[in-house]
């Protein structure tokens, strides 16, 4: 992405970003997760950094190269870990753009040592996570922008809004799950509250350009 050429809308502005999936520990060697590999949200925040912001990416687990030129880089595991990330730094920030691929259940107790297979059946009971987006949505301080994902698999526009309504986001970046987790391109539904729904197509840089101009605009008014 060329943006040599251009001016920085975000200089100025502190953006915070979450990537990547989260890790939910069963016992020391056993985990559970999704298939998000980080590069939405890491494309997010240098895309961020280019256009003059200053960039927090929290992170958890991928394998992509850590983004040096942004100002501060956070690894985490788990949702709670994320979650407590979150909270000590997102005061600060005009920008918080939740598009880590949070897991939605962790294990209600995770064994400290290895489980053995000495039964013919097993039964993991899950706990809810914390929804991090719904509490920033409703704790937001007053002109901080809240952006928010979707994953989709079906009515991705119409899940997707009611996901905005409910969580209290500015804007919620719908996508087809199936088609986003791990490619390298992606086809996304900006959604607002009252805006007509925009869409953006092509690498993930493109989209995150394109998406951080439309918050810019966000942030104006
Ligand atoms: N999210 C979050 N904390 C969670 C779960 C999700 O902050 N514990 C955020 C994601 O980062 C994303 C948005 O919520 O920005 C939507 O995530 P998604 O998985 O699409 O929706 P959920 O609300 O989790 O609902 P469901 O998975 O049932 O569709
Ligand atoms: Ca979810």
């Amino acid at each position: 992405v060329k943006i040599l050429s251009e001016e920085k809308p975000l200089s100025g502005k502190k953006v915070l970003i979450t990537a990547g999936p989260t890790r939910e520990a069963i016992d020391p060697v056993r985990y559970i997760s999704n298939h998000s590999s980080g590069k939405m949200g890491y494309s997010i925040a240098k895309v961020a950094k280019r256009l003059g912001a200053e960039v927090c990416l929290i992170s958890g687990p991928t394998c992509l190269e850590v983004p040096y030129f942004i100002d501060s880089y956070i690894r985490v595991e788990s949702a709670k870990d994320m979650f407590e990330a979150v909270l000590e730094k997102y005061r600060e920030y005009d920008i918080l753009i939740m598009c880590a691929a949070v897991a939605d259940y962790t294990p209600t107790q995770s064994s400290q040592e290895k489980i053995k297979k000495t039964q013919d059946k097993l039964v993991l009971e899950l706990s809810k996570t914390p929804d991090i987006l719904d509490f920033l949505g409703h704790n937001k301080q007053p002109g901080q922008i809240v952006v928010g994902f979707a994953a989709e698999t079906q009515n991705i526009v119409d899940n997707a809004y009611e996901k905005l309504l409910k969580k209290e986001a500015d804007v919620i970046v719908a996508n087809d799950a199936r088609r986003a987790m791990g490619s390298d391109e992606n086809q996304v539904y900006l959604i607002f509250k009252d805006k007509p729904t925009v869409v953006i197509e092509g690498k993930k840089e493109e989209v995150a350009k394109e998406l951080l101009k439309r918050v810019c605009e966000l942030l104006e008014k």
